[in-house]
């Protein structure tokens, strides 16, 4: 038995690695105080209390106040800034193991309860009546778990009394659970049969229940790994603040998010992209050769580089993103619904950030796990939802990264929690962006993306439109630039900022050296891409009108501007047709061998297998054309 004695020494233990933290979700009715009551008495827990109280004897000993952040994480900022959680944080130690329990009021808000008592668990404890079995509660629980990526799930199918202790009933409610959770990104589910009541496998061993052979709740606990979960790779250090108790020193204070960092390592500073090399580790108990995940150091480094509360300190050559425009899975947690129109302050690491919602992509039905279109998410609901910061925020995924991967959302009038989101990966604009400069093609690793404070957004919002990139393709003389002329002057004269990338018009200029070759075009349609990519990323429309004849051609283009933007035209003209208008006289050539690699003669064209509008200008005027195209365009 482990009793604490005095703060040092409960922060001590702490400190060890063999810690483990979970959270319990389940209605009162399910039994859930019992199951607590049940382990901390059978456990003959003598350290057994809130960590309120851990807070106020750290003041007590004069302590910063920072210290018991090794508790309770990011629990003090919290309550510095005066954010309600609805979280008990409950502390006991076996011989084996300690353990954190946030415990989360099984009242109707088990939602907010959950996500926020829940981000930095390894295990969650699913309480089932046995007698109900799996209801839409613990559906959602088990759906929250998974969004929450928390590594060890344990399904205590609790009241095992009050079905006779039987067999049968376990098996059937398991395998119900198992069907649903094969939708959910789990890894490790238990099943334990219980009663909390009567003791049954909590502590000890059911005397009632010898058809189950697996293990109780507390061997469970005190046994299960604790790495899961954890990111010991990329080094995240969000700087808490800097201390510069006299001219000769500066460090900067903080926890390690994920990773591990040593003296000499070369770092990066976030935002600011400035580089420098970790001159030192210092703890109150001297220096260190290694901090990891979850340990509060103090940072020094060998250059003066400006580092402020809210940046982030990294490997140099293992970068987060640093992004404006974020997509996330959020769990709304108030009255009040979720408003595009309204901004909310979101916490993230040490940072406060503004924010707005732009859109909500679906929201998930935890019943179902099917996914339903809405514009707005109301309280206790979850969905996909695309987030635009004032500032760019440096982070990670969460399901790579819990550390970096997490935030929540105030309300910056009320200051009240609003909402816990879960990063779950760069909006497509921003991949656009990242590959814009090199990025992700990881062929040039000293070129970085820059974002000024001019986000793609604003300038969307200037131009008020989304613009996109209508990519004609057909035969030379088909009446590709007569349509891509005429719509220019249909976008034109409603407001439209737009411009046309025209074949004979490129080929004069930043693709003069580019003849017919299939190399030749292949990069004359990447180059046109690219350039179209930065057009759209400016804010206007583009129309192309190139013959661009090769399928893999047209489809990396797609890839480049994006899918979503990427509108393919195929101007249908038969080579008859073409070449009886032959506008420029180059098939009379062709046909006589002047010109070589011509296409539709010497060399294929490749129609569109599944284009987004087919223009047969037999049939259709320009003008009807462009009608057609608008009409398009709306649907
Ligand atoms: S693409 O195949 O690379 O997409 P692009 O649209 O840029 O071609 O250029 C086609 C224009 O170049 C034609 O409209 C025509 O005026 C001219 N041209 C000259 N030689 C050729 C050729 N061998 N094949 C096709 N077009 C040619």
């Amino acid at each position: 038995m482990n009793e604490a004695k005095d703060i040092n020494e409960l922060l001590e233990q702490n400190k060890s690695a063999d810690l483990l933290r979970f959270t319990t979700a389940g209605r009162v009715d399910d039994g859930k105080s019992t199951l607590i009551g049940r382990l901390l008495h059978d456990s003959k827990n003598i350290y057994d209390d809130h960590l309120e109280a851990v807070g106020k004897d750290s003041k007590k000993l004069g302590r910063e106040v920072v210290d018991y952040a090794l508790l309770t994480d990011g629990l003090k900022a919290e309550r510095e800034q005066g954010i309600t959680i609805d979280v008990a944080y409950r502390y006991f130690s076996t011989p084996k193991r300690r353990f954190i329990i946030a415990d989360t009021p099984g009242h109707v808000q088990y939602t907010r309860n959950m996500a926020t008592g829940a981000s930095t668990a390894d295990l969650a404890i699913i309480l089932v009546d046995a007698r109900n079995g799996v209801l839409t509660q613990s559906k959602r629980h088990s759906f929250i778990s998974a969004l929450l990526s928390i590594p060890h799930i344990v399904i205590a199918i609790n009241k095992m009394d009050l079905v006779d202790w039987s067999e049968e009933r376990f098996n059937e409610i398991k395998e119900t659970y198992l069907e649903f959770a094969a939708k959910l990104d789990m890894n490790d589910i238990t099943f334990i049969p219980m009663s909390a009541l009567e003791g049954d496998n909590v502590v000890n061993a059911s005397e009632n229940m010898k058809w189950y052979q697996g293990t109780t709740l507390m061997n469970h606990l005190e046994t299960v790994y604790t790495g899961a979960g954890k990111n010991m790779v990329d080094f995240r250090f969000p700087v808490q603040y800097v201390n510069r108790p006299n001219l000769d020193f500066r460090g900067f204070c903080g926890m390690v998010a994920s990773g591990a960092v040593r003296p000499g390592d070369e770092i990066m500073v976030v935002p600011s992209r400035k580089t420098s090399k970790v001159k030192s580790i210092v703890t109150m108990d001297g220096e260190l050769e290694e901090a990891f995940l979850g340990m509060s150091v103090t940072i020094t480094l060998e250059d003066e580089i400006d580092i402020s509360r809210g940046d982030m300190i990294v490997h140099a050559k293992n970068v987060p993103y640093v992004e404006k425009e974020i997509e996330s899975m959020i769990v709304w947690m108030n009255d009040n619904p979720m408003s595009s129109d309204k901004l909310y302050q979101i916490k993230h690491g040490t940072r406060y950030e503004r924010a707005r919602f732009t859109d909500v992509v679906y929201k998930v039905n935890p019943d179902s796990l099917h996914r339903e279109d809405s514009d707005i998410l109301n309280l206790n609901e979850i969905g996909r939802v695309s987030m635009h910061l004032f500032n760019a925020i440096p982070h990670d995924e969460y399901s790579r990264n819990r550390g970096t991967g997490g935030f929540i959302i105030i309300d910056p009038i009320s200051n009240v929690t609003v909402g816990a989101g879960m990063i779950i990966n760069r909006s497509k604009k921003n991949e656009i962006k990242a590959d814009m400069v090199g990025l992700d093609s990881h062929k040039s690793q000293n070129i970085f993306p820059q974002a000024g404070d001019v986000s793609h957004i604003d300038r969307c919002n200037l131009l008020g439109q989304k613009p996109k990139t209508f990519w004609m393709t057909g035969l030379s003389g088909s009446g590709k630039s007569t349509i891509a002329f005429e719509l220019e002057k249909e976008f034109f004269s409603t407001g439209r900022p737009c411009y046309v990338l025209d074949g004979d018009n490129v080929r004069h200029g930043l693709n003069r050296d580019l003849g017919f070759s299939a190399e030749d075009r292949k990069e004359n349609i990447r180059r046109i891409a690219e350039v179209a990519k930065l057009m759209n990323d400016a804010g206007m429309h583009v129309i192309t009108s190139f013959i661009s004849p090769f399928r893999e051609d047209r489809k990396d283009a797609r890839e480049i501007i994006g899918d979503e933007r990427f509108m393919e035209i195929f101007v249908d003209t038969p080579i008859e047709v073409c070449s009886n208008r032959d506008p420029k006289g180059l098939y009379k050539k062709a046909y006589a061998g002047d010109i070589q690699n011509f296409t539709g003669i010497s060399s294929p064209y490749e129609a569109p297998e599944n284009p987004d509008i087919i223009i047969k200008t037999v049939e259709l005027e320009a003008k009807q054309a462009v009608e057609l195209i608008l009409r398009e365009i709306k649907k």
